[in-house]
């Protein structure tokens, strides 16, 4: 069977071979996943011993995404946009692809899995980070009506609406500059969540009905999300299905089937 795996740091809760392991039952495509624990100065090793060992394909998450960028030969235009790779794949030439899916694999939970439309909606994205960066370019594909980008270091934010400008409506802010706006849909981007920590936010931030998606995940409800639910969100989850949506797309890419998901999130829901 053809090897795959996530490379990252740390990697041990990694739910990816799970995940993958899932799929190729489903589809019936013969594969081997591993998690694989690389430190950042490790990554150039790694991934030349993975290919010779007859690795045909990878996942890179954190803190390796950017390494993976500068490592692919090939970028699809929607990794170029956000400098970021988490999906990488030898040709038969031995060329080195790179893509990212984690913006498709979050617009596709929104919209499919949780029917939430973005069209016209106004987007309010904390973080300016990597995350954030990585999530822009399918966000803004959906056409809402505009998205603001709010980010505790000002200049971050500026700095990522201008690299996205050409793609539609993006500004960017402060957190204190929130005070009095209703949003539609908020996404936290930050890192903030991981330590168990919030930016500030105003009270009356959320619209009715609106939409809280923490892009990351936990076995209990994270900061944001139960923030999202102390304050009137009509929906607030976390990041689970993006994961299991990037996933299939990276498995769309390398087998060339697209597996479904509802079933995995639902077993990872468990
Ligand atoms: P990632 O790849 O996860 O996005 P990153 O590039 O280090 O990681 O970005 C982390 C993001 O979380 C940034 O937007 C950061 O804000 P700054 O740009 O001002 O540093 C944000 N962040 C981290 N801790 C935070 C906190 N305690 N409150 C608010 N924002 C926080």
């Amino acid at each position: 069977p053809d090897r795959y795996a996530v490379f990252g740091h740390p990697i041990g809760h990694s739910k990816s071979p799970q995940i993958h392991r899932l799929f190729a039952e489903q589809t019936g495509e013969a594969l081997v996943y591993t998690a694989q624990d690389v430190p950042p100065e490790c990554f150039a090793t790694a991934l030349r011993t993975f290919r010779a060992g007859g690795g045909a394909g990878l996942n890179c998450t954190v803190p390796l995404k950017e390494q993976a960028f500068e490592a692919a030969q090939v970028l699809t235009e929607r990794a170029r946009l956000s400098g970021a790779v988490n999906t990488l794949w030898w040709d038969r030439d031995d060329i080195l692809h790179g893509d990212n899916t984690d913006g498709v694999g979050l617009v596709r939970d929104l919209t499919v899995n949780l029917e939430v439309a973005l069209t016209g909606k106004r987007v309010l994205l904390l973080g300016a980070g990597g995350s954030a960066r990585g999530v822009l370019g399918p966000l803004l594909a959906e056409r809402p009506g505009e998205i603001v980008i709010a980010n505790r270091t000002v200049s971050r934010a500026e700095e990522l609406a201008r690299r996205f400008a050409a793609l539609g409506q993006v500004a960017a802010c402060g957190f204190a500059a929130l005070a009095g706006r209703r949003f539609d849909v908020v996404i936290n981007a930050t890192s903030a969540s991981l330590q168990g920590a919030l930016p500030p936010l105003p009270d009356d931030l959320l619209a009715p009905g609106a939409v809280c998606y923490d892009l990351m995940y936990a076995d209990v409800p994270t900061a944001f999300v139960r923030w999202g639910l102390d304050h009137g969100a009509g929906l607030s989850v976390d990041g689970l299905g993006m994961l299991v949506e990037q996933a299939a797309e990276a498995f769309r890419i390398w087998r060339g089937v697209r597996p479904q998901t509802a079933p995995v999130i639902a077993c990872l829901r468990r």
